[in-house]
């Protein structure tokens, strides 16, 4: 493999390096088998799913597992139910406390959590590790949630006194009190309503298990006399005798790919079972390289036989259609079916397996419906679930959002072309580059560096014989309004005089072992130590190096790329930090795992913010967590330049759009390998629709900046680039309501169309934020024609020659190489800027083109948003917000101001005063109903005037196109136009 070539001519001194080259020298599927664990081989997966295989079989009613909640303390009280679960363990006399709280959130959704009290206590339990922390890890909820978590005080209890001495508890809580949740004590089943049916159940199978804290039980002595037996047999005959769903002595340490884990703790895994009742179709829970809509996990054609992982891996090259861990972990999931979307987010950082089955349930005598089955295994750490009740898919994101908090508005050069490859060489490589686009005349606006600008791999650092004025640089980009973003991982090389390295060191600020050195590990620097972003020390200290002015030679114009932060250690149990290392708070890296890379970026955020408080930050990680979504942009890893990577782009980024990332991008044209000329134009033309939009490659891939292919494709490149900057003022607008709804950018159909069951399995095409588009890229080699299909019965238009389109189901489009699939659904207006300029700020002051696709009942509407788009006035107000509608009831398109008028940023409004609409275009118009012949009449500020059209008449399946060039209108004032 190319990248290991380049690993072993880095670090050819280390013979751990050599072995991990070993493991990739082999071909790639195997190697990943090899380097990352199944269930089978992760203890505590296998152990919970056989304790789900023996509750499956047995009737529920016989099914005793060892949990039971003590009804004499349950309470309720200001929107907090909360109550003891006992669990009944061998070895134990008394049955082993957990305390459970419901909390009902004001924001709709409810929280459940589950410690151990044990652990919750101030006094040492004999035998626990002196240098940990006591408490189970409870702080995936700190670092994930920054919506109000106090309880609401008006949900109130609705169970009679009667059903609570039966053990019943019942609290209608949310919007209205229409939902309610109720406690069945002896079951220890908690089941969420809305109207009256149940849409979610916790603990439905009464998989509950929670191991406890217990000191190592010895292993078991030998049977008989004489009879010599190694250390492994004595503990799988002990294993014999404890009872399922509990731990044996051999859990209390791991042995993987030849790591071992000591596990201090001992075992400490949390699991759980949600049934989302009538629902067949799941979502979410990225990063997978697989179907939008998750499939089952426990075999049978077409399904997984794994379970989903989550656990933040650099998995290079990665697997198709698989399960399997990658970079990312966003432990939630969406549930949808006709108009009813509900979620779950489960709040854990640590190792996380979720097994999905979709069991037909009898409802009577005559009929059974599928309902959905997932069971949720993570490491380590407390129980803590959210659940959100909808109602609708919007709803849902709002109430997740509310949580987590939404994607951060990014700046609008960052929703502009990005160029990247591992590596632009030198400076005068770059501004080549730099001028090769405007010699083309395609637009970009961002330069990529990957690690080689650094003086061997020092970040902070330039290699100063192919970098020496990086400031001149940095200053000829900025005179064409564009950037530059370098790469800073979170492994810091450990090199006398490194200064970053030995300040860290001294301060004790890089992730520890088990007993307390600064844990070391190989990485693309060779030796390293990485910075424990969990310290809020080192976050200083992070922030401190990017000053500008201690950075040398960054200048205004630069911003970040933040790698191998899941984090990747090229020596290390699955390629990353060994589970018992120890982070800030005496935290074992196990319990933080999925978190780490999130808490580096927000390091890297801070520190923009502070070296540049006025401008928006702008950094793209590889690993993110929940959360992660307010601090910048993610993209899918390392795929490789071949078509099935492509075809599997699309679904993970609407998985990670579900998931409430919606600033998300994969590689277009494929890091690994080389495109053919038709590979890489399907993937910009995908590319061009991708909320986040960047050319990469690997260092060893030739060179394929997007004129170096000649014609045609020069042209096919640089058009579907345009449409991106085209359409920015309209994608803008859509993540600005990312930015405070949690509506993803690229949308599935369900959005579109909610009470369409049959579109809920479909991944391959996707709406285009508020504008209407339908796009389906083409993502087979040699394809030239498409069926696309129509989730509801709206008119669409194609959007290139407006052929009309109509009727629920698949219709067939031509698609030549230089067509990208687009339908335009009736009823909605989008805003272009269609000039060609060099970069998007140089677009800022365009006048506007409105596209209007009328409905089938001649009406359509839209919104535009608009700010400065770099810097953070918007949050102090200073930004414009219109609505845009045609109605068909009396053939006026009128502008008006979304905001209250206290609102309107009157000085905003003054930088863009002279920002005009300079055409409309209408589709789909009956034109016999034109007015006047040949014009139109504008009205604003009390005057009125007439305005030439164009019109093309409907023909030939064709639909009508009136085009009204310069109405004289302004964006940022109310007017109207009579057709
Ligand atoms: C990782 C990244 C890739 C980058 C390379 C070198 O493989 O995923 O994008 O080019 O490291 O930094």
């Amino acid at each position: 493999m190319a990248r290991s070539s380049i690993r072993v001519g880095l670090l050819v001194l280390s013979s751990y390096i050599a072995l991990f080259m070993l493991f990739q020298a082999t071909p790639a599927l195997a190697a990943k088998k090899n380097l990352f664990k199944t269930c089978e081989s992760t203890p505590f997966c296998r152990r919970n799913r056989e304790f789900a295989d023996a509750a499956s079989c047995v009737s529920p009613s016989s099914w005793a597992p060892p949990y039971a909640v003590d009804p004499s303390t349950v309470s309720f009280e200001s929107g907090l139910l909360q109550g003891t679960i006992l669990k009944t363990a061998p070895n134990s006399e008394t049955p082993v406390e957990f305390l459970f709280q419901l909390v009902f959130l004001e924001s709709g959704s409810v929280r459940f959590t589950v410690d151990e009290k044990q652990r919750m206590q101030a006094t040492a339990l004999p035998g626990f590790p002196d240098n940990l922390t006591q408490r189970r890890y409870n702080e995936a909820s700190k670092w994930a949630v920054v919506g109000d978590l106090t309880p609401d005080t008006s949900a109130s209890e609705s169970s009679t006194a009667e059903e609570q001495a039966d053990g019943l508890y019942k609290v209608k809580y949310g919007p209205e009190k229409q939902f309610e949740a109720v406690l069945d004590c002896k079951t220890l089943r908690i089941e969420f309503f809305r109207d009256g049916e149940a849409h979610v159940v916790l603990n439905d199978r009464r998989l509950l298990n929670m191991d406890h804290w217990q000191e190592k039980p010895a292993p078991a002595q030998p049977k008989e006399e004489g009879v010599e037996e190694g250390a492994e047999e004595s503990e799988a005959s002990a294993s014999a005798a404890v009872p399922k769903g509990f731990p044996d002595a051999s859990e209390w340490t791991d042995n993987f790919g030849g790591f071992t884990d000591k596990k201090p703790k001992g075992p400490e895994a949390v699991a759980l079972d949600i049934t989302f009742p009538g629902y067949e179709h799941l979502f979410g829970i990225p990063e997978h390289a697989d179907k939008f809509s998750l499939r089952e996990t426990r075999g049978g054609e077409g399904n997984h036989d794994q379970p989903y992982r989550l656990y933040n891996v650099d998995i290079f090259e990665y697997e198709v259609n698989s399960p399997m861990a990658m970079y990312g972990a966003i432990p939630f999931m969406q549930a949808h079916r006709k108009s009813s979307s509900v979620g779950v987010f489960w709040a854990n950082g640590a190792d996380t397996w979720i097994d999905i089955t979709k069991p037909e349930v009898a409802e009577n005598a005559f009929n059974a419906r599928r309902s959905t089955e997932t069971h949720w295994i993570s490491e380590s750490g407390i129980l803590d679930v959210y659940v959100m009740l909808g109602p609708s898919a919007g709803s849902v994101y709002k109430q997740y959002g509310a949580l987590t908090g939404y994607t951060a508005l990014p700046p609008i050069y960052a929703l502009g072309y990005h160029q990247c490859r591992w590596n632009y060489n030198s400076e005068d490589d770059v501004l080549e580059v730099d001028a090769g686009f405007d010699e083309h005349e395609i637009p970009y606006d961002v330069i990529w560096l990957d690690i080689e600008y650094t003086e061997g791999k020092k970040y902070f650092t330039w290699w100063k014989s192919m970098f020496p004025t990086p400031e001149k640089m940095m200053q000829t980009l900025a005179k064409r309004k564009r950037k530059l973003v370098t790469i800073i991982d979170p492994h810091i090389k450990k090199e006398t005089g490194y200064k970053v390295y030995e300040n860290m060191s001294k301060n004790e600020l890089a992730i520890k072992t088990s007993d307390g050195k600064e844990y070391n590990g190989w990485c693309w620097p060779g030796e390293s130590a990485w910075i424990d972003t969990l310290n809020p020390k080192a976050v200083d200290y992070w922030k401190d190096q990017f000053k500008l002015g201690k950075f040398c030679g960054s200048e205004s114009n630069l911003l970040i790329w933040n790698d191998m932060n899941e984090p990747s250690v090229f020596n290390g149990p699955e390629v990353s930090a060994p589970r018992d290392t120890i982070h800030f708070g005496n935290f074992e890296h196990r319990d933080v795992h999925n978190i780490y890379g999130m808490t580096f970026v927000n390091a890297t955020v801070q520190a923009l913010q502070a070296r540049q408080p006025r401008q928006r930050p702008f950094v793209l990680t590889r690993s993110f967590y929940s959360g992660s979504q307010r601090l910048g942009a993610v993209w899918t890893g390392d795929n490789a330049a071949k078509w099935e990577y492509l075809q599997v782009a699309l679904p993970m980024i609407l998985s990670h759009g579900v998931a409430g990332f919606g600033f998300v991008g994969a590689d277009v044209g494929g890091f690994f390998g080389n495109p053919t000329t038709e590979l890489l134009t399907r993937w910009y033309q995908a590319g061009a629709f991708y909320p986040f939009f960047r050319g990469h490659a690997h260092i060893e891939s030739k060179r394929r900046e997007p004129w170096l292919f000649g014609e045609p494709y020069t042209s096919y490149l640089r058009n579907a680039i345009r449409m991106r900057y085209q359409l920015l003022p309209s994608l803008y607008t859509a993540f600005h309501r990312a930015s405070f709804e949690g509506m993803p950018v690229v949308r599935p159909m369900f959005l579109m169309a909610p009470e369409n069951e049959e579109a809920l399995g479909i991944d391959d095409q996707f709406f285009f934020g508020e504008t209407g588009l339908l796009v389906k890229p083409i993502v087979e080699e040699g394809k030239v024609e498409t069926d696309i299909y129509l989730p509801d019965s709206q008119v669409y238009y194609d959007y290139f020659d407006q052929t009309v389109y109509q009727g629920v189901g698949y219709h067939h489009m031509d698609a030549p190489l230089e067509k990208i699939p687009i339908l335009a659904r009736g009823g909605h207006i989008l805003v272009r800027r269609d000039r060609y300029r060099r970069s998007s700020s140089l677009m800022s002051h365009d006048p506007l083109t409105l596209v209007i696709h009328l409905d089938k009942d001649g009406s359509a509407a839209g919104v535009l948003y608009m700010d400065d788009g770099e810097t953070t006035a918007f949050s102090r107000g200073a930004y414009l917000y219109r609505f845009f509608m045609f109605s068909a009831e009396d053939n006026i398109l009128r502008s008006r101001n979304m905001l209250p008028p206290n609102q309107i940023s009157k000085s905003y409004d003054k930088t863009i005063d002279a920002v005009r609409i300079e055409r409309i275009v209408v589709v789909g118009f009956d034109t016999a109903q034109l007015k006047k012949s040949g014009v139109v009449e504008s009205f604003q500020d009390r005057k009125s005037w007439p305005t030439e059209i164009e019109v093309t008449e409907a023909a030939g399946g064709k639909a009508s196109v009136v085009v009204v060039r310069d109405p004289k209108v302004l964006v940022t004032g109310d007017w109207s136009i009579q057709f």
